[in-house]
């Protein structure tokens, strides 16, 4: 409870907490992600790892590390009470030297995975394929400018679509890391565009065909590894979707880092996805202000996610969505405790903002005064606008006939900024 001070305890995250008509737990199906909570050893592009993990032993046996991950995340799981996890791929196991190999190998873990989730009642938020580390996909995956590195991407999308499906997983996730360019001296955009909207076609068609029934989410993110990421912001893939006949097809996963990498808000992106019905689910992160890279540090603002939160209720939730903690340690961090620390504070500050927008949604101000800023689109004038049932002729008639020019409103930014206040 909010009294406690012990450093591990949660303050606010009551998994059976009845919040707006449902458990806590229901709202925010929180997943820890594999590779930053197992795999990632602490390096940065000036250092060695620096996290010592058992399994992270140099020169071990790769598969039995695989294993120990399985055994020592699925207690992580349990420990922290989170009933969802995520992962790519590479992940869960190493590649092998011939694609056929990779499969096996990964087919070998997904065995683990999948008694340990029966034994443990963990389930899968989501599953997604790493196109990003492998040095073929340098010049990106879908849009590689040579075809086989296409069909390569393809049939790893493949095969773990096919065990996200085996796994009972909630969605599969398309991240287009390398889906970008360095330079447009050597890019063509108009066929990395085509490229880009086939892939997914494919993906799609796929689906359909082997009965998965979760949905696909694409992830936003503006740059980072490359110069110019394809898949920018929300707008950005919405727009893209619509282009390929895929907007009922894919929804967004959005990440807070990646917003403000975007020099978006968080707020902003739930709000553009939700607004379009696209919005599937969510990486909580945050970055630092001070700088500008993908610093995915787990958020401790509850102030800063309350918004978006906010947005997340007012749209009806996240369906098969849910927050996964795309997070990982700063490489100081080393006592093997303080990825309990990083994961209890960070499900505890989204646990906080959701109480806050929730309580803010029951008071209604904020979208009472929404409702009446708009309703004269409600009357006659507003909806024979929009029922394109008014020429510019006819529009002219009216504002000469209505004689009295329209009077500026007041948009009340600042009474609203207080009345937010009120709830954090
Ligand atoms: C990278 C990122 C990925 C995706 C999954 O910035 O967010 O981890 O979430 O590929
Ligand atoms: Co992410």
């Amino acid at each position: 409870g909010p009294e406690s001070t012990n450093p591990l305890a949660y303050r606010y995250y009551d998994a059976s907490r009845m919040v707006l008509g449902r458990p806590l737990e229901e709202h925010l199906r929180i997943a820890v992600c594999w590779w930053h909570t197992l795999c990632w050893p602490g390096g940065d592009a000036f250092g060695a790892p620096s996290l010592a993990r058992p399994w992270h032993e140099e020169g071990g046996d790769e598969m039995a590390q695989a294993r120990r991950k399985v055994e020592v995340g699925f207690e992580f799981f349990a420990k922290l009470g989170n009933p969802f996890f995520c992962f790519h791929d590479r992940d869960l196991a190493p590649e092998g030297t011939t694609f056929a190999e990779s499969c096996q190998l990964l087919d070998t873990i997904l065995d683990e995975v999948e008694a340990a989730m029966e034994r443990t009642g963990t389930r899968l938020l989501w599953g997604t394929a790493n196109l990003f580390g492998h040095p073929r996909y340098a010049a990106g995956a879908a849009t590689n400018p040579d075809p086989q590195v296409f069909a390569y991407a393809a049939a790893q999308v493949k095969h773990i679509l096919e065990a996200t499906h085996r796994l009972g997983g909630e969605n599969y996730v398309l991240w287009g890391g390398r889906e970008g360019y360095d330079t447009l001296l050597n890019t063509d955009l108009g066929r990395e565009q085509e490229q880009f909207g086939r892939f997914l076609s494919l993906i799609v068609e796929h689906k359909h065909k082997i009965g998965f029934k979760g949905e696909l989410l694409i992830e936003p993110k503006p740059c980072e590894p490359t110069k110019h990421q394809y898949d920018f912001d929300a707008a950005t893939i919405i727009g893209f979707l619509r282009r390929f006949g895929l907007e009922n097809e894919i929804k967004l996963n959005i990440e807070v880092n990646h917003a403000t990498l975007a020099g978006h808000s968080f707020h902003h992106e739930i709000a553009w996805a939700a607004s379009e019905g696209m919005l599937g689910s969510v990486d909580a992160n945050r970055g630092d202000p001070q700088n500008g890279w993908d610093t995915d540090q787990f958020p401790n603002d509850h102030v800063e996610l309350m918004l978006g939160v906010y947005e997340v209720l007012r749209s009806g939730g996240l369906g098969r969505g849910g927050f996964n903690f795309d997070a990982h340690l700063r490489r100081q961090s080393i006592q093997p405790d303080d990825l309990f620390h990083a994961h209890i504070g960070g499900i505890d500050t989204l646990a906080r903002a959701t109480l806050a927008a929730a309580a803010m949604l029951e008071d209604g101000g904020l979208g009472e005064h929404l409702q009446q800023r708009y309703a004269d689109w409600d009357g006659a004038l507003g909806k024979s606008i929009l029922a394109g049932e008014t020429s510019l002729q006819e529009l002219d008639r009216h504002v000469r006939e209505a004689g009295d020019e329209p009077q500026p409103r007041s948009g009340r930014q600042e009474m609203l900024e207080n009345l937010v206040n009120r709830f954090t």
